[in-house]
């Protein structure tokens, strides 16, 4: 069992230094592909074994130092009531949008041994099949709830911050409901056998600093702190806000074991604000198309300045983009274990 990427989280001196990326199964991947072909993402999410097949595709094809467990962020917000569709191009769309407090109050607290079992038998199934840590996850509340209320992807977030500014109360308890909900989910999942989780806020960057104080951080501290509960094994806890350079230091207050960090953020100021966490992060994804030589310059870059931090997991500052040739993917991994053991 390569243990480094848990040593890692915990701020331990390892080896070298480890490396897993956002996204990295996924399309970009000709065998992921494959499987695709046959089903749709919503059905290949709630399939098992197909699950298990394309969450171990990058640990056997790259060598990345942890598997990420395969699913969506949105699963949870479906089992929550609302129907889902992703639809090609497009991405995901929800017919129901969620608006106001009547249709706050419609959304269920599911069962996750019932409602989302596909995602614990995927865990379970996994756990016996790595050699590599397994990382679950679910999205913040904030991000999930931005889905929630524009009903998809969005790129002016009109719906939501008009719902935080004009309806606070109905915002408010949309967040604490979906808390709720992902509290069990996480929970759930470490008891399957998650061994790390990773809360993605993708949405977070969208907000300054006041408001991500008062909208988003108490429910991001809120599932961070029942993750921490002595009844559940000591799993390290990830905290990514995407485009979250000017809050940093909020998100040091999440209770986080590891802070994410994405590539729009010098990592040596990162590292001079809150180098006591350990860091993830942050190679911008498109820097994959650099050639070689360049691609190496960045990455002993990154390895250098994050010395400094508690600790360093090596990753791309989002998810790697559909079109990178795997190829490339490989080079990064491969030059991110050479490189951090010369040093
Ligand atoms: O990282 C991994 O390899 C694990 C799997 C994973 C997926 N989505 C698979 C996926 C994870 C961790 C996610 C998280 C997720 N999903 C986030 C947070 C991270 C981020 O990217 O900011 C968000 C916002 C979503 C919601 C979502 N899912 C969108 C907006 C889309 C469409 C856009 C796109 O990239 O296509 C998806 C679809 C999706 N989720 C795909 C995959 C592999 C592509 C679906 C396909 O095969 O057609």
């Amino acid at each position: 069992m390569n243990r480094t990427f848990l040593d890692a989280c915990r701020g331990e001196k390892t080896n070298y230094t480890p490396v897993w990326m956002m996204r990295q199964a996924g399309r970009y991947l000709p065998e992921y592909q494959a499987v695709r072909k046959k089903v749709s993402f919503l059905e290949l999410c709630k399939t098992p074994e197909l699950c298990v097949e394309v969450t171990l595709q990058p640990v056997e094809i790259l060598g990345v130092d942890a598997a990420i467990l395969f699913s969506d962020i949105l699963v949870l917000m479906e089992a929550m009531g609302p129907s889902l569709e992703f639809y090609e191009g497009v991405g995901p769309v929800f017919l129901d949008t969620v608006r106001s407090m009547p249709a706050v109050e419609r959304l269920r607290i599911p069962d996750v041994h019932d409602e989302l079992f596909f995602v614990i038998e995927t865990i379970r199934l996994l756990r016996h099949e790595l050699k590599v840590p397994l990382i679950g996850f679910a999205g913040a509340p904030f991000t999930c709830a931005t889905y929630l209320i524009e009903g998809g992807s969005s790129k002016v977030f009109w719906e939501t911050k008009k719902m935080m500014y004009t309806a606070p109360a109905t915002f408010h308890r949309l967040q604490k409901k979906i808390t709720l909900a992902t509290i069990r989910y996480l929970q759930a999942q470490i008891k399957a056998g998650a061994e790390a989780i990773q809360l993605f806020d993708s949405w977070a960057g969208i907000l300054g600093p006041q408001d991500f104080a008062e909208f988003v951080l108490p429910y991001v501290q809120e599932i961070l702190t029942a993750l921490k509960s002595e009844q559940l094994p000591d799993v390290p806890l990830i905290y990514f806000a995407n485009n979250g350079a000017t809050l940093l230091e909020l998100s040091a207050q999440s209770g986080a074991d590891v802070l994410g960090l994405d590539w729009r953020v010098d990592i040596t100021d990162a590292v001079n604000r809150i180098g006591d966490k350990v860091i993830q992060g942050n190679l911008d994804p498109f820097a994959l198309l650099l050639p070689e030589k360049q691609l190496r310059q960045r990455i002993t870059a990154i390895l250098s300045a994050a010395k400094r931090a508690k600790g360093h997991i090596f990753n791309l500052g989002h998810g790697i983009n559909q079109f990178t040739p795997p190829s490339q993917a490989k080079i990064m991994i491969d030059a991110v274990h050479e490189l951090s053991k010369e040093n």
